[in-house]
């Protein structure tokens, strides 16, 4: 049986988000190897782990490898792991994960898009469909996304949608070898009634 609003398929105009899929394995590689200054900076690793070179960890077997746990973990609804697309070819990743029910029903974010395709309005996009998604189909809550104060571009994709500045978590993540202390954000579902992506086109127009 599938997990509530998984797998699901969204696109507003160039920008699609659907699920990673076992064929996105050599596009996928190639852009994370070509990416890594990009990316590294932002991502966490488990203390130990660090010492893997980047290549091996984003060769196409580890992205099959990285599926299969998704995929299960999809399954059992504890997360949304989505594949962005630009004009349908892969462009990045919007994961939802730390998915927590009951009384919480709550999830983080995470988004990261190819260095090519930065400034373009790729992940503010495909993260409010996927907000709107989680706030529709899944039945969440609340979305919460947690940034290093010095990522400027994060910070500024949060802003553009009115994530709501929550405070800040010291020690957060382990990432380039130290506990990082991060800022967080969240949006709740009353926050925007009228869907995240709407409420955001209609503050560029105005
Ligand atoms: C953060 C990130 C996801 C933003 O995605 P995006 O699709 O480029 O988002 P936007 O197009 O809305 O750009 C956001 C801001 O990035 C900045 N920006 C634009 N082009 C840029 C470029 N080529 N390089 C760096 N920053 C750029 C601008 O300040 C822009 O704000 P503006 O639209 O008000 O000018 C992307 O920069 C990224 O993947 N960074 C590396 C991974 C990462 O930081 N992930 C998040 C961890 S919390």
């Amino acid at each position: 049986m599938s997990a509530q609003g998984w797998p699901a398929s969204l696109a507003d105009e160039r920008v699609g988000v659907r699920p990673l899929r076992l064929r996105d394995a050599a596009s996928w590689s190639e852009m994370r190897v070509r990416n890594e200054d990009w990316l590294a900076p932002w991502e966490g690793r488990q203390p130990g782990q660090a010492s893997t070179p980047w290549g091996e960890r984003h060769s196409p077997g580890s992205f099959a490898a990285m599926l299969r746990v998704l995929r299960h973990e999809a399954k059992a609804g504890r997360c949304l792991p989505f594949a962005v697309t630009y004009d349908g070819e892969l462009a990045g990743q919007v994961t939802v994960s730390n998915v927590v029910r009951g009384a919480f029903q709550s999830a983080s974010v995470g988004y990261w898009v190819d260095a090519q395709l930065a400034g373009r309005g790729v992940v503010p996009t495909a993260l409010a469909l996927v907000v709107d998604h989680c706030f529709t189909d899944v039945g969440l809550h609340r979305i919460e996304a947690n940034v290093r104060p010095e990522n400027a571009p994060s910070r500024r994709v949060l802003e553009k949608l009115g994530f709501r500045h929550e405070g800040l978590h010291p020690r957060f993540l382990y990432i380039d070898g130290e506990w990082r202390d991060h800022l967080s954000f969240a949006v709740t579902v009353e926050d925007v009634p009228e869907g995240l992506l709407r409420r955001w086109r209609a503050d560029q127009i105005a």
